[in-house]
């Protein structure tokens, strides 16, 4: 069976009243449309990651960004962060116009832990993805990369934690990814834990809403 992008777009949709659309929208594809992400575009996603909140307003948020532009090859730092990702990934990932690099700084400005960064680089990931299904693009978090080949991306295991790799492009049709299983997991339906394991009145008592 085929299905289009937008079809897709449709059945994806989380079935609960009342939700922000670009929340109820937003999903993870692997399969992306042959079509550049504009400069306009790629700048609001990233304007929206650098407006989280952060703890003390740290803001300890990187990205490394590489793209592949319409018609050309991609630029040195897609094939650097491509070059890290997991074969799995990479089967599906490169479909993806953009790719980027998701760290964080470990220290807080005064030299101690941030024992927040990864929190906060979650945080602005999250926002990132909203505002991408907002726009009608995707993103899609992995981490299945290499973590030594990503340190040496970004520096000093002391100084950066690498967080994720995400894609990011335009969502295509299923029927373009090359392997059936692949194309199969992009059918599948949404699937949540039920809100009263995660909402609690104390541990293991769901909350009354
Ligand atoms: C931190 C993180 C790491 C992930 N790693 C991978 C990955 O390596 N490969 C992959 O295909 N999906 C990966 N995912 C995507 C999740 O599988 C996906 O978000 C989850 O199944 C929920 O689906 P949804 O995002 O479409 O709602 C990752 C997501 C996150 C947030």
């Amino acid at each position: 069976m085929t299905i289009s992008a937008s079809e897709l777009h449709t059945q994806k949709k989380i079935p609960v009243e009342g939700m922000l659309p670009a929340i109820a929208h937003r999903w993870s594809p692997r399969a992306y449309a042959d079509r550049p992400v504009s400069g306009e575009h790629l700048r609001l996603v990233l304007e929206s990651a650098r407006w989280a909140a952060s703890s003390s307003n740290g803001q300890p948020w990187r990205f490394l960004v590489g793209v592949r532009p319409a018609g050309a090859s991609p630029d040195a730092t897609y094939e650097r962060i491509a070059a890290t990702l997991v074969p799995f990934n990479r089967a599906w990932a490169l479909s993806a116009p953009v790719l980027m690099l998701a760290f964080a700084v470990a220290k807080t400005p005064h030299g101690s832990t941030n024992h927040y960064a990864l929190f906060d680089l979650g945080q602005a990931m999250a926002q990132m993805a909203i505002q991408a299904a907002a726009l009608g693009l995707a993103t899609h978090a992995m981490g299945g990369f290499d973590r030594d080949g990503a340190q040496k991306l970004i520096g000093p295991a002391e100084d950066f934690l690498p967080g994720a790799v995400i894609a990011l492009g335009h969502p295509g049709d299923p029927g373009q990814l090359a392997d059936a299983e692949l194309r199969a997991r992009e059918l599948d339906p949404r699937e949540r834990k039920p809100l009263e394991e995660l909402a609690l009145s104390e541990p293991g008592k769901p909350f009354a809403f």
